[in-house]
């Protein structure tokens, strides 16, 4: 869905940390602004892909215009489209007024295509008709607009895999890779963890008038995990920790590790749905395969593999 339309006005990069990689993502960064290329990131969940998409924009020469963030991951088939290219009156029942799509609200801006690799295939195609043609149009219209968007997607896939299963078009592939960046795991660029560690906690006191500090001990705890949910999950992990504490300083009993949990349990059930249990599912949500997929904790691609394993055997 979309998450935000916005006019970015800060001129800055909000990335934190000093290690050798979170150097070479600001390098990206700056590199990147100066161009016009479309980019794709790509990192696990929490890394930052959306600060990074932001801080290219905003010291782009776009940075006036709209940023535009669309996740692809939480939208249905129908109203993927009337979304994103907007329609005319009358194209469809329920089309009771014309529509400007998401992507044309970012005319001479930024779009953002958070979860690019869960696009339907429709829209892979359509949006490198967008791409090449620099043109779009609007369901029931004839007409093509010209359009002047820079598109930025991100996704925590494995989109090489996909395409080698034809899950991914590859010639859209090579239109939004333009520019590339992998962003690693926290846990493998740690130097960075007192750095965010340290904002978090002048934010905090800032915010409350109350100077929360943090002792050696948790942070030696925090540097031996392995944050499955990077820095988002550094984050909650802190948020928790300090409405634990009762003194304003964060000890290492207020550490606690959850999310890792879920995170493993996820993993467990993926490996565990078989495809009588992924026909099953799509059947209780009438056929809505985004619900399906999100019921089971997998991705759509993943879904419609077992649907085709399930139509094998029958
Ligand atoms: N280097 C960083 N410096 C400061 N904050 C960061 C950094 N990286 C991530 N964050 C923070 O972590 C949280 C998650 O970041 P973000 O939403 O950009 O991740 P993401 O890669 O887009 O995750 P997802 O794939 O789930 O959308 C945000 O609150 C963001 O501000
Ligand atoms: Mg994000």
């Amino acid at each position: 869905m979309a998450e935000g339309t916005k006019k970015i006005k800060e001129k800055r990069i909000d990335l934190i940390g000093k290690s050798q990689h979170t150097k070479e993502l600001k390098h990206f960064i700056k590199k990147a602004a100066k161009s016009d290329c479309n980019c794709l990131l790509i990192g696990e969940t929490g890394v930052g892909k959306d600060i990074v998409a932001k801080s290219i924009h905003c010291l782009s020469k776009r940075r006036d215009k709209h940023f535009v963030k669309f996740n692809c991951a939480n939208i249905s088939e129908d109203l993927f489209e009337s979304e994103l290219f907007g329609h005319a009156k009358g194209a469809f029942t329920g089309a009771t007024t014309n529509k400007t799509g998401l992507i044309e609200k970012a005319d001479k801006g930024t779009f953002f295509f958070n979860e690019i690799a869960d696009a339907y295939p429709y829209t892979q195609a359509k949006l490198l008709d967008i791409i090449e043609d620099k043109e779009l149009r609007r369901l029931g219209e004839n007409k093509s607009r010209k359009i002047d968007v820079r598109f930025i997607c991100a996704t925590n896939k494995n989109i090489s895999k996909m395409m080698k299963k034809a899950e991914f078009r590859e010639d859209l592939f090579f239109r939004i890779n333009v520019l590339f960046f992998h962003i690693k795991p926290l846990r493998e660029r740690k130097q960075d963890i007192p750095l965010l560690v340290k904002s978090y906690l002048e934010k905090k006191s800032l915010e409350l008038s109350q100077n929360i500090i943090i002792n050696k001990e948790a942070v030696s705890k925090l540097m031996n995990y392995s944050f499955p949910g990077n820095v988002r999950e550094l984050e909650n992990i802190l948020e928790r920790a300090f409405s634990l504490s009762n003194s304003g300083e964060i000890t290492r009993d207020e550490i606690e590790f959850t999310i890792s949990n879920i995170a493993y349990l996820k993993k467990e059930s993926k490996s565990n749905i078989t495809p009588e249990k992924a026909i099953q599912t799509i059947k209780k949500f009438n056929g809505n395969k985004t619900k399906a997929a999100k019921a089971l904790c997998i991705s759509r691609p993943t879904l419609y593999e077992l649907e085709k394993k399930a139509n094998k055997y029958k």
